[in-house]
C-alpha cells in the first residue's frame, strides 16, 4: 500500500481506487468480507440510494389492555410508592405488545404493533416515560419499525413525544407523535389512544 501511495496519482489510478472503494462499500451492505483498513469515511446518500426527504403521515389506534385473561400491557414493576391523588404510583412500569388498528375498535383492520415499556417517571403528576417501536403490518411499510422515546403526561388531550429513528423504509427517520386519548377505562385502566405519526424519512 505504502509504495503505491508514493507514485504519482493519474486519473486512471483514481478510478481504479474510486472503483475498489465503492465495491468495498458493496461488499460491506451485502455482509460479505471487506477490508479492514478503514475506519470511518465520508459516503455519497446517492451511494446507500437515498431519495428525497419525505414527510409521511399516519393515524391509527393503540390498544392498551391490562384487564382480562390476554391483556397486551402487563405491571413489570411495582410502584413502593403511595399515593392516592395519583393513579399510578411513582416507578409503575409496563412492558406492552398492543395492537395498532385502523379504527378505534379494538376489532378493526390491524395495521401494526407498538411495542415497549411505560414508566411513571414524575413524583408529582401523572407524567410517563415511554419507549416503543411501533411495527407495521402494512403494504410497503410491512416490517419497517419507527421509534418513538418521549414523555407522556396521560392527563393532557395532546401529547408529544419524539421520533427518534427508524429501519426499513423509515431508515434516518425523524419527526414527532401526537397521542389524544379516545377512551380509558377507569376501572379495568384499559385505554385506547389515537396517534398521529408526522415522519421525515427518505
Ligand atoms: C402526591 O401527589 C400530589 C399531587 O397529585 C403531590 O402534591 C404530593 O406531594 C404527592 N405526595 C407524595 C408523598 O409523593
Ligand atoms: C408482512 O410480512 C410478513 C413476514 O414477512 C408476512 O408473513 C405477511 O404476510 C406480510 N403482510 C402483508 C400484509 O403484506
Amino acid at each position: 500500500m505504502a509504495k503505491v501511495a508514493s507514485v504519482h496519482i493519474l486519473p486512471s489510478t483514481f478510478l481504479v481506487f474510486s472503483l475498489l472503494f465503492s465495491s468495498g462499500f458493496l461488499a460491506s451492505e451485502a455482509g460479505e468480507e471487506e477490508t479492514h483498513d478503514v475506519f470511518g469515511r465520508t459516503l455519497d446518500p446517492k451511494l446507500m440510494g437515498l431519495k428525497k426527504e419525505k414527510l409521511s403521515h399516519f393515524r391509527f389506534y393503540w390498544h392498551d389492555i391490562v384487564s382480562g385473561k390476554n391483556p397486551s400491557s402487563i405491571e413489570v414493576i411495582h410502584s413502593p410508592v403511595k399515593n392516592s391523588s395519583l393513579l399510578l404510583g411513582f416507578g409503575l412500569t409496563h412492558i406492552y405488545d398492543n395492537r395498532l388498528t385502523m379504527g378505534p375498535d379494538i376489532s378493526s383492520k390491524l395495521v401494526g404493533r407498538g411495542q415497549g415499556l411505560f414508566a411513571q417517571a414524575a413524583q408529582d403528576e401523572m407524567a410517563l416515560l415511554m419507549a416503543q417501536n411501533f411495527v407495521f403490518l402494512e403494504g410497503k411499510y410491512n416490517g419497517s419499525t419507527i421509534t418513538v422515546l418521549g414523555r407522556n403526561p396521560i392527563l393532557a388531550t395532546v401529547r408529544e413525544l419524539p421520533i427518534v429513528g427508524g429501519s426499513g423504509v423509515f431508515r434516518f427517520a425523524s419527526g414527532y407523535v401526537q397521542a389524544r386519548t379516545y377512551s380509558f377505562d377507569l376501572n379495568t385502566l384499559d385505554a385506547t389512544v389515537e396517534y398521529n405519526v408526522y415522519v421525515l424519512h427518505h
